[in-house]
């Protein structure tokens, strides 16, 4: 009893203090509550808790994936003077390059889309399921459709950034400022997923294969990087696409993969 009570005041202590700390200014306030909440099934120790929720928010908002500053990142898109299509296109690059997943991706960018709709068929409405900057990816998706897209990150200078740049742009695009986990999208023809999936499964394991099964969308492409972070291939993939595979047998979903020299994708057919 006496556990149950310091754990009860713990919880509420330190998600209040995470919440009001500089660092997690812009992390969903879902997210760092969730995350308490579960890290205090390993401790009922205050100090402990707080180390123990900083270490995994750390991978879950993945605030060292972006390389730029978030006010340099909101004056560029207030700025820029995209007169034409090209322009725009090389203004995008060099947005995405502030990011690590979607720098990754840039010597992929043209093969990307249309490698996706190899994979699924042509969507009318597409959901980017946290998308960080991949929403600057929007001129090259809409060679492909003219999809409305709305994006979903737990982040919220990703989400201001994005929604800077749909108001510019794509005035029917978006991008909301949601923990996917805790509050799940509505039905889309086609979710990305792209390089999260990993990131979900460390946050909580099975989440990224539960995300994926309740997600109300057609069609899913999951995707992972080729390499991890210090250059080597990334070992860690394949399980993550065994599970996945198996649960589009269990499901009789269809399922296939591509792969792109910085990116694998995987695509569920639930429709
Ligand atoms: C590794 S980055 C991938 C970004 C993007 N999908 C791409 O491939 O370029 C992970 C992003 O997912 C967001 N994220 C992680 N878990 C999330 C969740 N449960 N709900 C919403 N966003 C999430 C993080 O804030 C971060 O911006």
């Amino acid at each position: 009893m006496a556990a149950k009570s310091t754990k009860d005041a713990a919880v509420p202590a330190v998600v209040a203090r995470l919440t009001a700390a500089a660092k997690y200014r812009d992390v969903h306030p879902d997210t760092i509550a969730e995350v308490v909440r579960r890290e205090s099934a390993a401790t009922t120790n205050p100090a402990e808790l707080e180390r123990l929720s900083r270490a995994r928010l750390h991978k879950v908002a993945a605030l060292h994936l972006l390389t730029t500053r978030p006010a340099a990142l909101r004056r560029a898109v207030a700025e820029v003077d995209a007169s034409d299509p090209a322009a725009l296109r090389a203004w995008c690059r060099a947005v995405l390059g502030g990011h690590v997943s979607t720098a990754e991706r840039l010597p992929d960018l043209d093969r990307f889309y249309p490698t996706v709709f190899e994979l699924v068929p042509r969507p009318r409405t597409v959901i980017d399921v946290a998308c960080a900057l991949n929403v600057f990816t929007l001129p090259w998706l809409r060679e492909a459709t003219a999809a409305p897209y709305t994006g979903y990150d737990l982040n919220a200078t990703f989400v201001a950034a994005g929604n800077a740049f749909t108001d510019r742009f794509f005035p029917d695009s978006a991008v909301v400022h949601d923990d996917v986990l805790t509050t799940p999208p509505p039905h889309a023809d086609l979710a990305l997923l792209l390089k999260t999936y990993h990131c979900i499964e460390d946050r909580r394991r099975g989440a990224g294969l539960a995300l994926v099964d309740e997600l109300a969308a057609d069609h899913i492409v999951v995707s992972f990087p080729t390499r991890a972070m210090n250059g080597r291939a990334a070992v860690f993939v394949r399980r993550h696409v065994d599970a996945l595979a198996e649960l589009a047998g269990q499901r009789k979903w269809r399922f296939a993969t591509a792969e792109l020299p910085s990116e694998l994708l995987v695509a569920v057919g639930k429709g």
